[in-house]
């Protein structure tokens, strides 16, 4: 019997989430999406063949679901630990979904709630926290530690060692020198090479990378707005 899962939001990564269902549910039928909680689009509406079934705020009622995540961009991540928590959802009410042709060390740890999409890489003793949200083919070395809430976009290298402190979004391609500590809440522009620890809140870019003195205030307002 099939197990409902609910996705949380209706932006682009809910395709990733469900390439991942369907390739757990060819090999075994596992999960039954039954659907979104969305703010942005009305309750009854559908998005992509399923149905909008309320707004985040009334997932309690879903008890006995799975939920995932798919809320999270980098004008957004600051704010993902508050948007998952106003949902009153306890940890392990998310559920961890590994794509069939990622690869994760068996000498890894997986928190709740976890993606692992198609290409990723996961080595021998990575811990990865709650919430995290692996794209497809970025590569977490052995013995790095990615915090609670943290997305690496697609392509991302993580390097050994290497710690990713809570609530940070590490841009599309960019590579992060072994033993390198990123503070919380910081922001790594796509294709940056960071080779130097990043403070807290800190959005660096280029190569190497260096901290980005111009913000657009447009792109970036909820990242100013809510500060490190
Ligand atoms: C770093 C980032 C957040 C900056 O966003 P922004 O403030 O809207 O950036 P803007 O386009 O206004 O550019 C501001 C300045 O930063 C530079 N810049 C922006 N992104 C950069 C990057 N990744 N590397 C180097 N320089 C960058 C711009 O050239 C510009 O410089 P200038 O002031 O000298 O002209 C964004 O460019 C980025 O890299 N986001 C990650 C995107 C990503 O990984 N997406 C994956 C989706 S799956």
């Amino acid at each position: 019997m099939s197990l409902p899962l609910v996705i949380l939001g209706t932006g682009g990564s809910v395709h990733d989430v469900l390439d991942i269902v369907e390739a757990v549910n060819q090999r075994t039928p596992t999960w039954e999406v039954v659907g979104y909680l969305d703010d942005a689009r009305p309750a009854g509406s559908r998005h992509l063949d399923l149905e909008v079934l309320g707004p985040l705020h009334v997932a309690e009622r879903f008890y006995g679901h799975a939920f995932v995540n798919a809320i999270g961009s980098d004008s957004t991540f600051r704010r993902l630990p508050e948007i998952l928590q106003s949902t009153g959802l306890a940890p392990d009410e998310f559920t961890t979904l590994i794509h069939p042709a990622a690869s994760v060390s068996s000498r890894a740890q997986l928190g709740r709630g976890v993606t692992v999409n198609y290409g990723v890489s996961v080595g021998g003793g990575a811990k990865i926290g709650n919430n995290v949200i692996l794209c497809p083919g970025c590569i977490v070395g052995h013995d790095a530690t990615i915090e609670d809430y943290s997305i690496l976009a697609p392509r991302t290298v993580i390097s050994g060692h290497v710690h990713v402190g809570r609530g940070c979004y590490i841009g599309a391609r960019a590579v992060i020198r072994q033993r390198i500590r990123i503070g919380a809440g910081s922001l790594v522009g796509m294709g940056a090479v960071v080779i130097r620890e990043t403070d807290a809140g800190s959005i660096v870019v280029g190569n190497p990378a260096r901290p980005l003195l111009r913000v657009n205030p447009l792109s970036l307002t909820s990242l100013s707005e809510t500060g490190k």
